[in-house]
């Protein structure tokens, strides 16, 4: 651990001009086959997807399918196949769990209590994360520090204490001007919830529309504090 730890903050000083392309193209290159790029179909995601597949072809892109997205991303993952000629790789739930969790506390169960929501998150999402990111050395995600209260502390890489791995972030600095302006410059298929007040998307029951000048994801868990908005995808251990 302390190897990778430190490996992670010798990366950041050697990124810390923040050109997400230079590195992409300088993780994909030293973890080919161990580096494995994270997608929602969310504009950051997008834009991410472009470059990697700009600069390999054949970069790992996968997306946790969770069974409740809206029908708006699953139209974006077919556009974004059909644009760049490349299969996403899916992973859904366990089937076992799933069946389990839906017994136990009920189709919509997670609007009940955090717990509840927590569970439901760990089965849908966190467990086939824990499958993606098996055997993996590094992950890519469009983490941007502007996004939350919880995100502030967030670094181009990172150890990623929680899955054992590094964590890259080459976006994280960019505003939402910047990422916008990229997907328009470059006609990048997005997901069309962005164009009706979704700036942040993951499942339909627990996203809506934000209006203007709210917290760009004050629409996601919108019943639960802001310190609680994260599913686990991104936790520190010590916050789980
Ligand atoms: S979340 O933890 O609240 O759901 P958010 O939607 O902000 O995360 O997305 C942040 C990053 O996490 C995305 O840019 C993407 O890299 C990754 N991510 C989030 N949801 C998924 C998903 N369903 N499948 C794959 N990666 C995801
Ligand atoms: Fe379940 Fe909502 Fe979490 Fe999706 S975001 S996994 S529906 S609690």
């Amino acid at each position: 651990m302390q190897e990778i730890l430190e490996r992670s903050r010798y990366y950041s000083d050697m990124f810390a001009d923040n050109d997400p392309e230079k590195i992409l193209k300088y993780f994909l290159k030293q973890y080919s086959d161990s580096i494995t790029l994270a997608t929602s179909f969310g504009a950051e995601d997008q834009v991410l997807t472009h470059m990697a597949v700009s600069i390999d072809p054949k970069v790992e892109i996968f997306t946790l399918d969770t069974g409740r997205l809206p029908e708006e991303t699953y139209k974006v993952w077919e556009k974004t196949e059909r644009r760049y000629g490349i299969k996403i790789k899916p992973f859904v739930p366990d089937q076992e769990s799933l069946e389990q969790l839906i017994l136990q506390q009920g189709i919509n169960g997670f609007y009940d209590s955090i717990e509840k929501r927590k569970r439901c998150c760990k089965i849908r999402k966190i467990d086939s994360l824990t499958r993606a990111l098996k055997n993996k050395e590094a992950w890519i995600t469009g983490l941007r520090r502007e996004q939350s209260v919880t995100r502030i502390g967030a670094n181009i890489v990172e150890y990623d204490e929680a899955f054992g791995l590094l964590k890259v972030n080459p976006l994280i600095e960019w505003s939402t001007d910047q990422v916008w302006d990229y997907i328009k410059k470059h006609n990048i298929p997005y997901n069309e919830l962005h164009d009706i007040g979704y700036p942040s998307i993951g499942c339909a029951p627990c996203t809506r529309a934000v209006k203007e000048g709210e917290d760009l994801r004050s629409g996601r868990w919108w019943w639960e504090s802001p310190e609680h908005k994260e599913c686990g995808l991104h936790l520190k251990k010590s916050a789980e």
